[in-house]
């Protein structure tokens, strides 16, 4: 209960105005509730004849009332009533008497019902608003953590997160929550007109009470932590999902279709198994508490039952009855409160997932004070270690890139250059040493500064499911069509762009697939073209490509990289030629540098990599 009030702290502060409404709509819903029950009373004294007293109007004085407030008022309300119904009755009869009645039965439930709705509509703006702040500041937060935290949390399961605990949370919680405040102001307004009618009753009525609840509650306790278990298989079958989709293409041609469909019907059989019994528990709330509900409605009857017979009760039989009716109304608002809080159960363990996600520390973060960046004379890198987890990547790199020079970076596969080229943007920080530009360590600048100073271009082309321009113009917000079209020219883009349907309006598919290799490439060497900034990192900008396209991308990338500092990463002998320094990485130190013709003098690294072709 406690984690359930801290999600509420958290979450419905800015919808609290809709809370006031809901529990003045509930109240008022509650006392109209118990006014048209109590008609109970005169409909089974006509039908019944039970009561021949001839009841007079008596005026409503306040010496009559005070002594005893409730008890008196009600007393003269109900005394009036009768008198008025006594009149009905000796001059229009009985039949005409229960029309009366009925028909103001009718109007009470109008308005009754009326206000239940109004509370329900009340409800609403908060349920859904809750659920699209969750989503939302999932996805910020998404946007905000570093690209270390997606390596361990599999983007599957992340997206099992943002939509099933998201759903699972507005199905239990925030569906329960009118509940919540409808039902204990129910309990308590029913409560109390008991109370007003017999207290004594009521006294034995609220010993049962808690302990039907004590029951109940055992059953929800499992139930949440079932449900965390389940919510974490349902993640990682979704992640599954998402990885063979991703791979669908080596899948096929490994024929290992057999293979991923074994594995995935197993996990989902765990699914199934788990939320047989997530199931089975849920289903136990409605019998038990219908079981409890008339057992303990039983054990009133014979209590209220003997005082009546006893002849000293305090009430009579047609009062009793209406007692009963409340207290039976009691019970579904308490039933429901029940449901509800299993359901909660279930969705705080959603909850604690998402929370996963919410409270994440967000590692690259601004500092506190931002220094101003440019690069005006050069980029150093001093004396730089660094590692994921526990083997270090990258183990003393120096590196010193003055401005608009180009820098190469060449070593076989694994030996650290993306990690290495990583850290300048800081998608990851260093773990020791540090890396300054102009004097500026980049831990001191404002992150978006920082980044404006760079344009990537990486072997997989990374686009979005938008138009030709969207796709450009991606980085900068107020580009005009000449501009894009101008990138795209260098680029090598502008020709097939222009070729396709809607020219730069032409959607390009979920991650640009509607297009090849070179051209997905030559779109994102125009998006950094058109942001033009000082400096640029190509992690293997052309090692993907066929011979035809690597050129014209190659083309490309020469115009993108003149007059501009610049850290390669390449696997082109001609593009490495050019280079003003290559330095050569072996297990994450730097163990030769110098220009082509000195490097391979030296008939080193870099020597054998040049004849073996693989950079
Ligand atoms: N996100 C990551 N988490 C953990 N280890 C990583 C991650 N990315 C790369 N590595 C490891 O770091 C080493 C260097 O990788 P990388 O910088 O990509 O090399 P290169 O680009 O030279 O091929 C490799 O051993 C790789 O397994
Ligand atoms: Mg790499």
């Amino acid at each position: 209960m406690k984690d359930f009030v801290r999600i509420l702290r958290r979450f419905v502060p800015p919808y609290r105005r809709y809370l006031v409404w809901n529990v003045v709509f509930n109240l008022l819903a509650a006392v109209l509730n118990l006014f048209s029950f109590v008609l109970i009373i005169p409909i089974l004294n006509v039908l019944f004849k039970m009561d021949n007293t001839q009841y007079e109007y008596m005026e409503i004085r306040w010496e009559v009332l005070s002594a005893d407030f409730w008890h008196s008022a009600f007393g003269l309300l109900k005394n009036n009533f009768f008198a008025w119904m006594n009149g009905l009755m000796n001059t229009h009869g009985g039949s005409f008497t229960l029309i009366a009645l009925g028909a103001f039965l009718i109007g009470m439930t109008f308005f009754k019902a009326a206000a239940t709705y109004f509370a329900f509509y009340t409800m609403i703006p908060i349920r859904t608003g809750v659920v699209r702040d969750i989503r939302n500041s999932i996805n910020r937060k998404i946007t905000q953590l570093s690209l270390g935290f997606f390596s361990e949390e599999r983007k599957g399961d992340i997206l099992a997160r943002v939509s099933g605990d998201v759903n699972e949370i507005e199905n239990s919680i925030m569906s329960s929550l009118d509940m919540l405040f409808k039902n204990p102001i129910l309990i308590a307004i029913y409560l109390a007109g008991m109370i007003i009618i017999s207290w004594q009753l009521t006294l034995f009525v609220l010993i049962l009470l808690p302990l039907a609840g004590y029951v109940m509650g055992q059953v929800g306790k499992t139930l949440k932590r079932k449900s965390l278990a389940g919510q974490e298989l349902w993640g990682a079958l979704m992640s599954q999902v998402e990885e063979t989709l991703g791979g669908l293409r080596i899948i096929k041609a490994f024929n290992a279709e057999e293979k991923i469909r074994a594995r995935f019907e197993k996990s989902n059989e765990a699914f199934r198994r788990l939320t047989n019994r997530i199931y089975r528990r849920q289903q136990m709330s409605q019998p038990m508490s219908e079981f409890l509900g008339t057992a303990t409605i039983a054990i009133v009857l014979w209590y209220g039952g003997n005082l009546i017979l006893s002849n000293n009760s305090p009430i009579d039989a047609p009062t009793f009855i209406y007692y009963l009716v409340i207290f039976y109304s009691i019970i579904n608002p308490a039933k429901d409160l029940s449901k509800a809080a299993y359901s909660i159960q279930k969705g705080l363990a959603s909850m604690i997932r998402i929370d996963r996600i919410l409270t994440a520390e967000v590692t690259v973060r601004d500092p506190e004070r931002p220094q101003p960046i440019t690069l005006d004379r050069e980029i150093v890198y001093n004396n730089v270690w660094f590692k994921y987890r526990d083997e270090w990547i990258l183990k003393g790199i120096d590196l010193h890139i003055p401005k608009g020079k180009t820098i190469a970076l060449v070593g076989q596969s694994g030996s650290g250059k993306s990690t290495l080229v990583d850290l300048l943007p800081r998608f990851y920080d260093v773990t020791e040493g540090s890396i300054t530009i102009d004097g500026t360590d980049i831990r001191d600048a404002r992150i978006y500064d920082l980044r404006a100073l760079m344009g990537n271009v990486n072997q997989e082309a990374i686009l979005f499911n938008n138009s030709f321009y969207d796709n450009i113009a991606f980085g900068v917000s107020n580009a005009s069509p000449e501009e894009v079209e101008q990138a795209a020219r260098i680029a090598n883009a502008h020709d097939f762009i222009i070729a396709s349907e809607d020219g730069y309006l032409t959607n390009i598919g979920d991650r640009g697939c509607k297009l090849s290799g070179g051209q997905r490439q030559r779109i994102s060497i125009a998006r950094a073209i058109l942001k033009n900034p000082p400096a640029l990192i190509l992690d293997e900008a052309t090692s993907a490509l066929d011979a035809e396209s690597e050129r014209l991308v190659q083309e490309a990338l020469d115009n993108l990289m003149r007059n501009r500092t610049t850290i390669v990463i390449a696997h082109r002998l001609s593009t490495i030629k050019n280079a003003d320094e290559i330095c050569v990485l072996h297990e994450g130190r730097i163990v030769e540098r110098g220009r082509h013709e000195e490097l391979l003098a030296l008939n080193g690294f870099y020597k054998r990599l040049c004849d073996m072709q693989s950079f």
